[in-house]
């Protein structure tokens, strides 16, 4: 062991929930997908995942990581298996406690959207619906369903096949301006982050 480390631990000797909470802790801030997608019957789901991500550029492709809900599929996975589409809202500071009641274990028939009264916008390219009050949503169609070897996880990938921005967020230069659109990130177990100070920096050229 280097001796200039303060705590060095090994996952596989720890407790699973010692070392789930401190990955988390690690792999963090991270971006949270408050996905809303439909099942075959059109009974509509929202739930927030934070193993998310972009994946590839052209086309556009990003990543959501599903576990488990007891030794079942989640809802969002099931609905994503059944009908291969889904919206991407962002969560603004404004939206985190909403956002967090979606996390809740509710049962597959109740519409997360009625339950917190929040107002869906429809969809164009895909049907499940947005959220009204999100800064912005991607619409996405997944890709691929990727188990994910020897884990309870699920990795899918989806295309991204149109953006909504609400008015007055984006810039000139094409960026969503952050300190506008105020999204929270996951860090964690029930910890958060909001947006500090925004710095930029010229990439070297070489
Ligand atoms: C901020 C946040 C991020 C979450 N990220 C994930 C995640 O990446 N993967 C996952 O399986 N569950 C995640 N969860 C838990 C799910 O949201 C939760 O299991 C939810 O009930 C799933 O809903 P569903 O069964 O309607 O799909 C997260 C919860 C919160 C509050």
């Amino acid at each position: 062991m280097n001796n200039k480390d303060p705590l060095s631990l090994i996952p596989s000797e720890m407790e699973p929930a010692g070392a789930y909470r401190l990955f988390q802790s690690l792999v963090a801030p991270r971006p949270i997908a408050w996905v809303s997608s439909i099942d075959s019957r059109g009974k509509v789901n929202l739930a927030p995942f934070s193993f998310f991500n972009a994946v590839a550029t052209r086309p556009l492709i990003v990543m959501l990581a599903i576990g488990q809900k007891g030794t079942g599929p989640k809802d969002t996975l099931r609905n994503l298996q059944e009908t291969g589409e889904f919206v991407i809202n962002i969560v603004s500071e404004e939206l985190a406690e909403a956002m967090n009641i979606t996390s809740g274990d509710w049962p597959p028939e109740t519409n997360e959207f009625e339950v917190l009264q929040l107002t869906s916008l429809p969809s164009i390219d895909v049907k499940p619906p947005r959220v009204a009050d999100a800064p912005a949503a991607m619409e996405a169609k997944v890709r691929q369903i990727v188990p994910v070897e020897g884990t309870s996880s699920t990795l899918v990938l989806g295309e991204v096949i149109r953006f909504h921005v609400q008015e007055g967020i984006l810039r000139p230069n094409g960026l969503v301006d952050p300190l506008l659109s105020k999204p929270i990130a996951r860090l964690g177990d029930n910890e958060y982050a909001t947006i500090g100070r925004v710095f930029t920096m010229n990439r070297p050229k070489f």
